[in-house]
């Protein structure tokens, strides 16, 4: 095997970071750049600046062994390297549209550095972009400020990543495929063979393709398997309303189906977190402006917003019609389990309607309250946190589960029973059994049918 190109990483957020310590781990050589200075000292000091399942052991095992290090400027990181990838974020404007400041300042940075390489190097595009941002964005900004020409005094590739946060380190470890979009031949040859050292022993096929139909895959899984939840959501509701369904037991049934594959088709509260409700919203406006009207991811988008309301609409059924004054204990507030990320979280939304209708609202959850104090701040939403499970179902009148983690699976009906004043459970992520049900006074699962009353 050939020696090992040394490896820029611009960016340090859940995608570059993870990417970073992964490939140190694989033996390659990392620097990782980040403009934020407190970011650079945690990562030096072998910490992740977030939580993520596994990454502080991993950064602290490969900052220690010399194999990753954080910089502060992105010249530096690209002058010692020869394969740089573009991390960094591109967060949602009011519009729907994807920022791409960073992209941009990242590409400008990128540029001045190669001006003074003169060995053949690749950018490759990591973050997530709208088709045609490659060649008609990043790469006039790479000419212009390095003097030279892509494809032939430089490469470019674009590959986008899926992993999912919680498992993000996993994920990259092991993914099911490297996707490589490239400008032309040596540079998809490039990431290619940088591909085969870095999952070497490992099955992980790559799919070498064009510029801009890698970018277009990326859009293309998430908006798959956003509409995926949103139509389970959908039946889910329809299913509500019929004695004996149980939307989980239909999807036993429906995903045996070779052609469907059940494993994103959890009813529950709604997707949030950092991919699907940007990319949703990026390809609506992305196909807007090209004059086409976007019907389904539209309507994927509305539904994952009705899901929250209809949550919190269970709620109310079950205490009367009417909220105003009841203490409702909400557990799980993370978008996910096994993360602190708050990014476009169901339970700010259904926070939000509770505190719209008047509810005395508390809340719990092992991760993610110090970023959802700052999240619902902003909102303007008034909330108290709990420290523990049982002072967030203390004297509650109904809790709702709206983050599916473990310590809650454990959990048993005497727990809701002893500590509040109605056991009325709303359980958004259908985490509790049959026996669970059957003990508490109410229980509502998203999905579920009233019981049958023959
Ligand atoms: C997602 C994609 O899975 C990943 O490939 C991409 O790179 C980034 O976006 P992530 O946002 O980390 O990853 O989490 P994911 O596990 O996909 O869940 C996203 C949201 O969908 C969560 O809020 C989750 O609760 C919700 N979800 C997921 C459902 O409501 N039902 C499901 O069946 C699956």
């Amino acid at each position: 095997m050939s020696e090992k190109p040394k490896v820029a990483i611009l960016g340090t957020g859940y995608v570059g970071l993870v990417a970073a310590a992964v490939f140190a781990e694989r033996d390659f050589d990392v620097l990782t750049s980040s403009q934020n200075k407190e970011k650079v000292d945690t990562i030096n000091k072998g910490k992740a600046p977030f939580y993520e399942k596994d990454l502080d052991d991993l950064i602290e095992k490969t900052v220690s062994s010399g194999k990753l290090k954080a910089v502060h400027g992105r010249k530096e990181a690209v002058l010692n390297s020869d394969i740089f990838f573009i991390a960094v974020g591109t967060p949602s404007l009011m519009s729907g549209e994807a920022d791409l400041s960073l992209i941009k300042e990242t590409a400008i940075a990128i540029g001045e550095a190669l001006c003074e390489k003169d060995t053949y190097s690749v950018v490759v595009a990591r973050s997530t972009i709208i088709p045609g941002t490659t060649r008609n964005v990043i790469i006039p900004l790479l000419e212009k400020y390095s003097g030279k020409k892509a494809g032939k005094d430089f490469g470019v590739c674009m590959s986008p990543e899926f992993l999912r946060q919680g498992a993000a380190v996993d994920d990259t470890r092991k993914p099911d495929s490297v996707v490589v979009g490239e400008l032309d031949e040596r540079s998809g040859e490039f990431l290619e063979n940088f591909s085969n050292q870095l999952y070497e022993g490992l099955d992980v096929p790559v799919l070498r393709m064009g510029l801009e139909s890698a970018e277009m895959v990326k859009y293309g899984r998430n908006t798959f398997l956003a509409m995926n939840i949103s139509y389970i959501n959908e039946m889910a509701r329809i299913a509500e309303t019929i004695p004996g369904i149980d939307i989980y037991e239909v999807v036993k049934g429906i995903g045996v189906d070779w052609r469907i594959n059940p494993v994103f088709l959890n009813a529950g509260c709604g997707y949030g977190g950092s991919c699907f409700p940007k990319d949703v919203k990026a390809l609506i406006s992305f196909a807007q402006l090209r004059e086409l009207s976007p019907l389904l991811l539209e309507t994927v988008e509305e539904i994952n917003l009705q899901q929250a309301a209809h949550t919190v609409g269970l709620a109310r059924q079950e205490l009367g019609g009417n909220l105003k004054g009841k203490r409702i204990a909400i557990l799980g507030l993370s978008f996910k389990p096994e993360t602190d990320d708050m990014r476009e979280a169901p339970s700010i939304k259904i926070a939000n309607h509770l505190f719209s209708e008047g509810a005395d609202i508390i809340a719990y959850d092992p991760k993610a309250i110090p970023n959802a104090k700052n999240n619902f701040i902003k909102d303007t939403i008034q909330i108290s946190y709990a420290e523990t499970i049982g002072e967030c179902l203390k004297d509650a009148e109904c809790c709702i589960i709206v983050t599916e983690w473990d310590e809650f699976k454990k959990l048993t009906a005497d727990v809701f029973n002893m500590n509040m004043k109605r056991s009325v459970i709303i359980d958004a992520r259908r985490i509790y059994d049959a026996d669970f049900r059957k003990e508490v006074e109410i229980y509502k699962g998203i999905g579920l049918g009233k019981e049958r009353s023959e």
